[in-house]
């Protein structure tokens, strides 16, 4: 089965469905660093730089896709904003276009794709009043697809890390409506911080080398799982921190945040998520794309590209390329790949099926 991935950003999403066994041939997004990771990583699929709010790059995508006998499935992440729920649709809105270009280049393929899915942030379910998830359905129907969305929460698949995501998936009429998978673990069983990043070199005396011999063995089934199939570990490289901020975070308990700190001590940082530590227990807070609030469960240090990688379930071998700034945006931008992996195969179940 051939996959679109739209948005597709370093392809979280994509080596999911690679992993299922789908063939993914092409993967566009408009950011470049984003696709040579992309491209290293799915060595059998093009990649196209393209702006998709601009009419002419979903023409050479669906012409590309028509040359080579179309595809069966597409999957996208665009960003939330992208919806006109004004009636009338104002073209100079670039943004307004994003979400539409899925719908765009599914009606323009000469053969229409068996499924649609978007991936975005549960905020969207209530955006606009509940207007842009409803204008998502309309235009599922419209297109002569049924509809299912839901909010996954990524500890249920293996992953570890708290990380809740909507999905809508959208089928071909004849195929029904998609049930989504089954929770593999329940909470008890959940994949710890500490079962999924251990194995990994402090980094506490020096910021470390990329491409180097793992130092230890894997000490838990879920690193095996991540170094399946790689010999040497690579994007595992340290932040130099200030004084300061070592001196802070040390004061951190596991789990804790800036609510646990003495009085007087990092109140530069107040919000939220602020000296954040992991938990060695738990599974992590969502990791995000960089910001450098969150702090490993041990170390007095923001966790490594390859240490967030792990815990959004990117496989070793997967590797990041561009600045480190890039690296965590690709990291922290994509759906966990082993979440992709679930949906992917639940999806095949359906597709092989006789329609209905
Ligand atoms: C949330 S990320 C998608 C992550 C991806 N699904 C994954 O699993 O790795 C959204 C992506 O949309 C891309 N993007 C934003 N505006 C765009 C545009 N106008 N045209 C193409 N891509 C765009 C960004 O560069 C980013 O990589």
């Amino acid at each position: 089965m051939k996959v679109l991935d739209l948005f597709s950003g370093c392809g979280g999403f994509s080596y999911g469905f690679q992993e299922a066994g789908y063939e993914v041939l092409l993967g566009v997004d408009n950011a470049d660093l984003a696709l040579e990771t992309f491209k290293y990583n799915h060595k059998n699929s093009q990649t196209f730089n393209l702006d998709l709010s601009d009419n002419k790059s979903i023409d050479k995508i669906v012409k590309f896709l028509d040359d080579v006998g179309g595809v069966d499935v597409i999957i996208a992440g665009p960003p939330c904003q992208g919806f006109s729920l004004t009636g009338s649709r104002k073209e100079d809105d670039e943004r307004n276009k994003l979400f539409y270009s899925v719908f765009e280049i599914s009606k323009a393929l000469k053969e229409k794709p068996k499924a649609i899915i978007i991936e975005n942030v549960p905020g969207l379910a209530t955006l606009y009043k509940g207007k842009a998830k409803l204008e998502i359905e309309r235009n599922f129907e419209e297109n002569g697809y049924t509809h299912s969305s839901k909010i996954l929460y990524a500890p249920d698949y293996g992953v570890p890390q708290i990380r809740k995501r909507l999905f809508f998936v959208g089928l071909d009429k004849p195929y029904g409506k998609f049930i989504f998978p089954n929770a593999i673990r329940d909470e008890k069983d959940y994949v710890t911080c500490e079962e999924a990043i251990s194995d990994l070199p402090s980094l506490e005396d020096n910021l470390g080398k990329d491409n180097i011999e793992y130092p230890k063995e894997p000490t838990s089934s879920y690193q095996k799982l991540m170094r399946k199939n790689a010999s040497r570990l690579h994007n595992h490289i340290g932040t130099k921190h200030t004084d300061l901020v070592v001196d802070v975070i040390s004061q951190v308990p596991e789990g804790g945040n800036h609510k646990d700190l003495p009085k007087g001590v990092g109140e530069s940082r107040k919000f939220n998520e602020a000296w954040t530590r992991y938990h060695s227990k738990k599974p992590s807070k969502t990791i995000d794309t960089g910001h450098r609030n969150h702090f490993h469960y041990k170390y007095n240090r923001v966790p490594t590209v390859r240490e967030n990688a792990r815990l959004q379930s990117f496989p070793d071998d997967f590797i990041f390329l561009g600045s480190k700034t890039a690296q965590y945006r690709q990291v922290g931008n994509a759906v966990p790949p082993l979440l992709g992996y679930h949906i992917a195969m639940k999806l095949k179940e359906v597709l092989n099926n006789e329609k209905i």
